[in-house]
């Protein structure tokens, strides 16, 4: 029952929305605006198959991104979904048969928009391309822009990291997911720019993660093994072009090696909480992926190293302390 949800994070447990109907948003993120946190993420309520080209990979047909709305991180309302498929037009990157994956939302200051960055592709995945949509409130909808291949360059697996100081950069694995490219985005953040940097070359990383702590700039990242767990790694960098160096797998417990049977997508600071930051993974089931379980997680840092242990459940105790400043 949704009741037995409140209070506590349940990593690997059905988690269900405020009507008692499971949670729709995986290879999400959390935007935090106005005292509300927005859950965005995929909708994979639909049937599985393989898909008709290569004839292994496990989808579901495109649906469109849903968005959830919480003030605790834990109760969460449906918002419906603030993009959404287009069945009328097969040419549409937003049509089931294509592939839409790992939204992620910034609120554009300079412009007030909202920007939502997703990954849309061809069911063989070689469209490879990132699909930009705005929207004047955080729940959208969201107007469908286009999609590109930033600077040229193919991109599946992708996130996007808002700096203090307003600029944006989008990660995402290319080359075929041989090598990371991050690209600074233009004011708007509409655009690429031609500030750029690689990571990982030849190192076959995605899932990409990306977050802020008393200056330092960490990645967590999976290797590229589908739908099925891999070891997760994090690197952490002076600046959020590099460069990177890799401090290992920061999972501790049962599953470390194969993070917890899961996969990152989003790490994000808890409003108010001194030197709290939560950790999202998406358990796939590649066989029913409306049944992808969520793995949020604790970031601790313990001797100035990112640490994840497992949790049966927790809540936001865990951050003991409090922050000062609230801004
Ligand atoms: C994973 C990727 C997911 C999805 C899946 C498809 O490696 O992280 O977002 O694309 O492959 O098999």
């Amino acid at each position: 029952m949704a009741q037995d949800r409140v209070g506590m994070f349940r990593p690997g447990d059905p988690w269900l929305d405020i009507a008692g109907s499971p949670i729709q948003a995986h290879g999400g993120c959390i935007l935090y605006d106005n005292g509300t946190y927005y859950w965005f993420g995929e909708n994979k309520d639909g049937e599985n198959y393989l898909d008709p080209g290569k004839g292994f990979l496990h989808r579901v047909d495109v649906i469109g991104i849903s968005c959830y709305s919480s003030t605790d991180l834990l109760n969460w309302k449906n918002e419906g979904l603030v993009l959404q498929a287009e069945p009328e037009n097969p040419e549409s990157d937003l049509h089931p048969s294509k592939v839409l994956e790992r939204p992620k939302v910034l609120r554009n200051h300079t412009t007030g928009k909202y920007v939502l960055f997703t990954h849309v592709d061809t069911a063989d995945y070689e469209y490879a391309r990132v699909g930009i949509a705005v929207s004047n409130t955080p729940a959208g909808r969201y107007e469908y822009l286009g999609s590109v291949q930033p600077n040229g360059k193919d991109s599946r697996d992708m996130t996007v990291f808002q700096d203090d100081d307003g600029a944006a950069y989008l990660y995402f694995s290319s080359e075929w997911n041989k090598t990371l490219h991050i690209i600074k985005l233009d004011e708007e953040y509409l655009h690429p720019t031609e500030v750029e940097a690689t990571a990982f070359v030849n190192g076959s990383r995605e899932a990409p993660a990306v977050f802020k702590r008393n200056g330092k700039y960490y990645i967590v990242s999976s290797g590229c093994t589908g739908w099925d767990p891999n070891q997760a790694e994090i690197a952490v960098a002076p600046s959020p072009l590099g460069s990177w160096e890799v401090l290992g797998n920061p999972c501790v417990g049962p599953g470390a090696e194969i993070t917890f049977h899961a996969q990152s997508t989003f790490v994000f600071p808890v409003a108010y909480k001194e030197d709290a930051f939560i950790a999202m993974f998406d358990r796939w089931n590649k066989h029913n992926l409306r049944d992808s379980r969520y793995v949020w997680l604790p970031v601790k840092f313990e001797d100035d190293q990112p640490k994840i242990h497992w949790h049966d459940d927790w809540d936001l105790s865990v951050f003991s302390r409090r922050k000062q400043d609230s801004s």
